[in-house]
């Protein structure tokens, strides 16, 4: 470790070894691969920490499903995970396993300092248990066969007994953290996310968390009190210190390199990690990290990949035919690092294109091109009285410019708008060559000193930009600088572009292959999805199908709720029949539509003790930002028997009033209850 310069420590988030990673997880992990690249070159000391968050219960039944034990299941995909990363050039410092000893000790550590100083207090509360599934079930939860409550898994009877818990006392650091984001502008990014985790979730009032489970048994053990495991949430953002010693005698690391600068994680995480995390920290008398970055998600096909809905696009075909700096680039250049962007073969394969082949590709083979076809390979010297004010001078200075234009968007993570600079000199090299048409000035013997100059300063910039797309592609300036013949590493740093020209008269140009070969599109596409597999047309053909059927479903529930918008009431009904009906308030986690549907509403919403649920509701047109409700309390009834539709199942229903106007409003009880209250 070199005490000269300036720790800088970087983190992806840890991910689930549930399944193999996908390009979404190599978009986290390219990006801080990128960052701690950049940082490198300028100066930093920098520590990349990535990993895998293994326990859980959805492992747990995944390696059971399996038939291996949990451990087996995910050693497995940590290895795959660990090609994956090499394969896609990714040098990170340290890879943690939330089971690795190392780690579980100190959550161990963690978790009884927090119990000792009171931030976590043992509970219990009530409930419905399947013995034999080791469930608990909330009244809600439960089915009912002949008249008995049975579990909604098995069918089997449930017994009520009381479960013991251990909570964190989220809601004594509210102020403290709501007081701590405002007067840190820069910790969470971008600010938007900031403004919602305060309007969303810390004003309306932090619960209290709970933070242990004794209904699986794959997660760290609260050491004293080993029926539970400690909730994989605060076993998982240990990571971040234990990965660095703290808790240890060997912490130097956590000396060096806490607070960490930046955490990148999805923007689905940001809650965790901008509330649960910091308190923990605070609470262990931490500092918390620089910022907390939350970018946006990769879409395929505008839903969000995932592995559980199938539709998932990997890294390693594309990388096989393309290589890993094509897809390096795309990632980092497509969308601004904070938005949602579409992942599709075509856009990649544009870009590709135009990009890389056209763009950089040429501009490299022009030059080598036509310094071996005039000056015989060898750089000639610069001649000042052949300057051009007109053409060079502008050229010359943007490109001298260009490192400092690059680091003032990287200190923003702006990876997209970086690049955006960098090929704002290549365009302007390539307009240059139009411009100075240096085949013609090779006609004439005369303007041979012009020729020279002008050809010096496309190489020049050339190797600006070899040495500036380094982070975001790693092996392609070697074989720019193999055609350009810099051979001296010095050429290579970004500390060499401080000043323009110092690129060498006498060294040996040396055309080589074409970096990026133009692709035929079309027939890329084919190759990347072939149109006549006969697997593809049979999964086209029953989704075709599975539409038909929901949106039968669709109509069919359309028709229901028309039958309860016009309904007819009884003139009179006893109370025990409207006390049937349970009536909770929820908060909205996540709200977004049904993909196909123009009606419905996806709610994912908490219900406090009571525990988060699946709730559609026909209400789309009402809301064509269905984000915005993320945060508010909602009303709806929660026993009702779940009804599946487009193929999702919605527990419940969400109340809302509409009038003859078509004004819709949801049922709320306005802020101040806790989630999951009941009305009645
Ligand atoms: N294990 C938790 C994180 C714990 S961190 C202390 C987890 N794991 S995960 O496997 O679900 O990974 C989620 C992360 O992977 C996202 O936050 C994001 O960084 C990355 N992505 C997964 N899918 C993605 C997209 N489709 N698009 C962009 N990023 C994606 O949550």
């Amino acid at each position: 470790m070199c005490e000269c310069k300036k720790p800088y420590y970087i983190t992806t988030p840890i991910y689930y070894p549930s399944g193999n990673m996908h390009i979404g997880h190599t978009y986290t992990t390219v990006a801080a691969d990128t960052m701690t690249r950049f940082k490198r070159m300028t100066g930093y000391d920098a520590y990349f920490l990535t990993g895998t968050d293994e326990h859980g219960q959805k492992i747990e039944l995944k390696a059971a499903e399996a038939g291996v034990s949990p451990k087996e299941y995910v050693d497995k995909i940590v290895a795959n995970t660990k090609e994956l990363w090499k394969l896609m050039n990714i040098e990170y410092d340290d890879f943690i396993r939330t089971t690795d000893e190392r780690h579980e000790k100190i959550v161990q550590k963690i978790f009884r300092q927090f119990y000792e100083q009171g931030d976590i207090y043992k509970a219990s509360y009530e409930g419905q248990y399947c013995t034999p599934c080791e469930s608990f079930w909330t009244a809600s939860q439960l089915a009912e066969k002949d008249g008995v409550k049975v579990c909604p898994d098995c069918g089997r009877p449930t017994e009520l007994v009381t479960e013991e818990s251990y909570f964190f006392r989220m809601s004594k650091y509210q102020d403290w953290l709501i007081d701590y984001i405002e007067t840190h502008p820069d910790f969470i990014q971008p600010a938007s996310r900031a403004n919602e985790m305060i309007n969303n979730f810390l004003k309306p009032g932090l619960q209290d968390l709970c933070v242990s489970r004794t209904s699986f048994k794959w997660g760290v053990p609260v050491d004293f009190d080993p029926k539970h495991v400690v909730y994989v949430w605060i076993d998982a953002l240990s990571n971040y210190i234990t990965a660095m010693g703290f808790g240890t005698e060997n912490d130097q690391l956590m000396q060096k390199f806490w607070p960490a600068n930046v955490h990148l994680v999805g923007k689905e995480i940001v809650r965790f990690h901008t509330i649960y995390w910091p308190i923990m920290l605070h609470a262990l008398g931490l500092e918390l990290p620089r910022q907390v970055f939350a970018h946006g998600w990769l879409l395929f096909g505008n839903d969000k990949m995932s592995k559980s809905k199938g539709n998932v696009q990997y890294a390693q075909p594309i990388v096989a035919r393309y290589g890993c700096d094509a897809l390096r680039y795309y990632l980092m250049r497509e969308m601004p690092f904070g938005s949602d962007g579409n992942y599709t073969n075509e856009a990649f394969l544009t870009r590709m294109n135009a990009d890389l082949a056209n763009d950089l590709g040429n501009l490299v083979s022009r030059t080598v091109a036509m310094l071996e076809k005039y000056f015989g390979g060898v750089l000639p010297a610069w001649k000042q009285e052949a300057f051009d004010e007109t053409f060079d001078k502008p050229l010359h200075e943007h490109c001298a410019a260009l490192p400092s234009l690059v680091e003032a968007q990287m200190d923003k993570l702006q990876f997209s708008q970086a690049l955006a600079e960098i090929w704002k000199v290549i365009g302007e090299c390539n307009k240059y060559i139009d411009l100075t048409q240096p085949w013609i000035l090779g006609k004439d013997p005369e303007k041979k000193d012009r020729l020279g100059n002008v050809l010096l300063t496309l190489a020049e910039c050339v190797r600006f930009v070899a040495v500036l797309i380094y982070p975001f592609m790693p092996t392609t300036p070697e074989r720019i600088f193999q055609q350009l013949g810099v051979t001296d590493e010095a050429l290579k740093t970004w500390d060499s572009l401080k000043s323009y020209g110092a690129l060498p008269e006498g060294i040996k140009v040396c055309k080589g292959e074409a970096l990026f070969p133009r692709i035929d599109i079309k027939k890329e596409l084919e190759v990347l999805s072939p149109a006549d597999d006969k697997a593809d047309k049979k999964a086209e053909k029953q989704e075709k199908k599975d539409e038909k059927k929901d949106d039968k479903a669709e109509k069919k529930a359309e028709k229901a709720d028309k039958k309860h918008e016009e309904p007819t009431y009884p003139e009179v009904i006893d109370i025990d029949t409207f006390f049937q009906s349970k009536i909770q308030v929820g908060r909205v986690l996540e709200c977004t539509n049904v993909p196909k549907s123009k009606k419905l509403l996806q709610f994912r919403l908490s219900f406090g003790k009571d525990g988060e649920r699946t709730i559609l509701s026909g209400i789309a047109a009402y809301y064509p930002n269905p984000e915005q409700l993320v945060g508010k309390q909602i009303v709806a009834i929660t026993n009702l028997a779940p009804r599946k539709m487009m193929g999702i199942e919605s527990h419940g229903m969400i109340l809302s009033a509409v009038d003859d106007e078509g004004n819709l409003r949801l049922a709320s009880v306005g802020e101040g209850v806790a989630d999951g209250a009941l009305i009645g």
